[in-house]
């Protein structure tokens, strides 16, 4: 079934109930350790930013993004299940944001990827981001962060 089809799956705002798919997708899928509290401090702090994508009822996808200021969103984390990877969903929750984001009034968009994480540099460079700066030792290996840009 192709991802347009809206039998393949949905998207909808993160549940309470979610945390534990969330962090084993999170634990597969990104270098940093992130607990319970802080992924529900997050989704308190701005609900509509956090998003997940269901494919039979099952998560294999997920977005936090927070208000960095009032005209700048940020994307914190955001991971697609490997089995699931290339098939369109990362795009469809991209998109989503960009919408929402769009619609409520934000100019622009930021975030922070590893400088070796190559996937994620050309999947955000398909939707505009540019790298601005590079921080060094941003990652709790010590590894350095690209922070990415785009407005929106
Ligand atoms: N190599 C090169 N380009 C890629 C790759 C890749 N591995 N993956 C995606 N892209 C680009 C392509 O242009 C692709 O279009 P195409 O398939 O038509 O060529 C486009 O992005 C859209 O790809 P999607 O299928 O929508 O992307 P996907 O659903 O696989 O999600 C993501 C991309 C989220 C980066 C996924 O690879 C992932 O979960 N990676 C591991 C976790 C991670 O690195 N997350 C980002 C960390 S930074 C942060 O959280 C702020």
């Amino acid at each position: 079934m192709h991802i347009d089809s809206p039998q393949y799956g949905t998207i909808r705002q993160f549940q309470r109930s979610d945390i534990e798919r969330v962090l084993e997708i999170a634990g597969h899928s990104l270098t940093e350790y992130y607990t319970s509290s802080l992924i529900f401090d997050l989704f308190d702090s701005w609900p509509d930013g956090f998003s997940v994508y269901s494919v039979g009822g099952d998560i294999v996808a997920f977005m936090i993004g927070a208000r960095n200021t009032p005209n700048e969103a940020r994307i914190l984390m955001f991971a697609v299940d490997e089995p699931f990877r290339r098939q369109g969903i990362g795009e469809r929750l991209m998109r989503d944001f960009v919408e929402y984001c769009s619609r409520n009034g934000f100019i622009s968009l930021k975030l922070e990827v590893k400088t070796d994480n190559e996937s994620a540099i050309n999947f955000y460079k398909k939707f505009g981001f540019v790298i601005t700066s590079r921080l060094r030792a941003y990652y709790s290996d010590a590894s350095d962060a690209f922070t990415m840009w785009k407005i929106i």
